[in-house]
Order: structure tokens, then sequence, then C-alpha cells
């Protein structure tokens, strides 16, 4: 039987390893018997259903010629970025939900994983609940690829809509997002538009074929958007939205990225995407404008893109058509659009 580990037992592990038992029979279906032997992580879960699977030494795993699939839900680069190098040269296909790993060394791994007969997929990387990755990895191959508009962190929308809509501060509704498990471990790096960078690099680098580095995006978070400049916004038929952009003009090598905070009209179809919802819409030369929307963080979402990428690496080769990621240097990036305060969607 081609069995499963877990890697990372937190928020996203236990949705994924719950939402497995809820699924079996239809994930069984799909990509033949299976069954989840190992849960690796550094604690013990004495209440926990499945404790007898809770292991913490990672060798287990890599030595185990009954693992087909890992899923890395971890997070962060070390150790995540060893224990997946490891796997894949051992043949085992990666899973993950670990957007700073894939923005980072995202084309490294595709490679080592292509070089090793197995996978390295990430639909729970970026959005959440919403299937964008395959999308552009796979269902819009043959189109050109001119724009990326999104809101990809639900926790800062999350916030900015309690705070709009129901006058809660700041940091109660930064509280309550950590909650409910939409926050990263350090909820600066959702904030400070870290984590939204991480997730327009993903999508920019499957959508231009170049690996775009986080760094290199012009990042501004949300921690300077006053209640002014949300009751501005309300006042000429707007809200305040964390936006990542990314774009391409077609005759040019240039990449124009940057997430920061947009006055988002009304009448703008990002202007209704609210809590924890994320939306990304793409502009492709025969698709023309297409719009995605779902829950962008939280324990089910995420754990829905983990397994679908479970059952793609099970069944076959489930690597995406479009996934080399050609190294490439920071001019090739614009970080402004030359205008002045905050940018305008309409
Ligand atoms: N902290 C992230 C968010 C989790 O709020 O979007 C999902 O990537």
């Amino acid at each position: 039987m081609r069995k499963i580990a877990i890697l990372g037992f937190g928020t996203v592990g236990t949705g994924a390893v719950e939402s497995f038992y809820y699924h079996k029979d239809l994930i069984e279906k799909r990509a033949g018997e299976t069954d989840i032997k190992y849960i690796l992580d550094i604690r013990d879960f004495p209440e926990s259903p499945y404790k007898d699977k809770v292991i913490h030494d990672f060798s287990l795993i890599e030595n185990d010629p009954e693992i087909a699939v890992a899923a890395e839900l971890m997070g962060g680069t070390n150790p995540a970025l060893d224990f997946t190098k490891r796997l894949l040269k051992k043949g085992i296909s990666v899973v993950t939900s670990n957007k700073e790993l894939v923005a980072r060394h995202g084309a490294e791994l595709i490679s080592l994983a292509k070089a090793n007969g197995c996978s390295y997929l990430f639909e729970a990387s970026t959005g959440g609940a919403i299937p964008i990755i395959r999308t552009l990895g796979d269902s819009l191959s043959a189109n050109v690829i001119y724009k990326i508009q999104g809101i990809l962190n639900g926790t800062t929308n999350f916030i900015l809509t309690k705070m709009l809509e129901e006058q809660m501060t700041f940091s109660d509704a930064l509280k309550l997002a950590q909650d409910l498990g939409y926050a990263e471990k350090d909820p600066t790096d959702d904030i400070s538009g870290a984590d939204s960078a991480r997730k327009i690099c993903i999508l920019a680098s499957l959508a231009f074929g170049k690996h775009i580095k986080p760094e290199w995006v012009r990042t501004v978070g949300i921690d300077r958007v006053t209640k002014e400049d949300m009751a501005y916004a309300e006042s000429i038929g707007a809200k305040i939205k964390l936006v990542a952009v990314a774009s391409k003009e077609p005759d040019s090598e240039k990449i124009f990225i940057t997430v920061e905070p947009h006055l988002v009209c009304n009448n703008h179809q990002l202007s209704v995407v609210s809590d924890v919802f994320n939306a990304v819409m793409v502009d492709a030369s025969s698709a023309g404008r297409l719009m995605f929307y779902g829950r962008g963080a939280g324990k089910l979402p995420t754990a829905s893109a983990v397994l679908t990428d479970v059952c793609a690496a099970l069944t076959a080769d489930g690597s995406l058509n479009n996934d080399v990621w050609e190294d490439c240097e920071e001019d090739i990036i614009i970080k402004t659009d030359g205008q002045e305060g905050l940018p305008i969607l309409e």
C-alpha cells in the first residue's frame, strides 16, 4: 500500500488528518488504497485519536519504502527545506502549504522532484481552498498571463473587515483571527504583507516562468492603515484592502509586482471579498479575465488543497505542465507604478 506521512500537526496538519479520515473512502476511490502512517511533530498529543501515529524521528519516514507522499505542513524553512530535499531525493513526493519555502526554493525543489521521478506540489501554499496553483500551472497553459491581482491573506482581510463592519479594534480582530487558526505563528508575517508577498511571488513565478523572490517585492502592510484612512475610503465609496499585484507587458521582460493597501472602489469585484475570503483575478490572452474566490485560510479549506495534491501525487505524476521557473535577477522587477498615495482599483 502507498502510504502518507504528515509533517507537522498544527492547525493545517490536524485539518489534513481529520479531513483525510472523513473522506477516506472517496480518496481511495480516486487514488487507490492508502493510509496515513506517520504524523511527525516535536510534541506529543496524548489526547488525540491519532496519537499512535505520532513520531519524533524523521528518519523513520525517509527510510520507509511504504511512504509514497509526505505532506510538509510545518512552515518555515528550517528544517522543512532539509526534510523536503531528503524526501524528494528518495523519490517520495512532497505536497506542502509552506509558502515561504515555495517562494524561496520552489524552482530548486520542483527540479529536484523531476530528477527523482516524483512531484513537488503546493496548491495549499496560496489562496487556501482556491485551486489557483493548478489553474495557473495547468488549466491556463495555452494562455499568456498579463496580470494577477489578488487578496491573498485571510488574516489581514479579516481584520480590515472586522474593523470596518463591527468597529472592532485592530488587536481584538487580530486575536480573533489567531483563535480561528487563520494567522501565521508570527502574525507579523500577515500584518506586514510578507505572507502576501510570498504568495504573489509563487503566482508570478508560475504565470511568468521566472523565479521571483519575496525580497524583491515592494511590500507595505496594513499596520499603517488608520481609522482616518478607512473613513476617507468610505467617504469616496471605497474600501481599503491589502492587494497583491503582478503584471507583465507581453513585449517586455519587466515584471511589476507589489503588495500594498489599495483603495478598492465599491463597484470593483475585489471590494466584496470580505472576512477570511481571498480572491484572485487573472487576465489571460485567450481566456480574458477570470476570477477565483474562496476561503483563504483555516484548517479545512487548507486541508482541501493539501489532500487534492496528495491524491494527485498518489495517482500518477501529478506535476504541473508549466512549472519551470527560470533564474532571473532583481533588475527584472518594477517596484512602483509611479503614483503617489494609495493605489486605486476602480
Ligand atoms: N496566515 C495565512 C492567511 C494563512 O491569513 O492567509 C493561509 O496562508
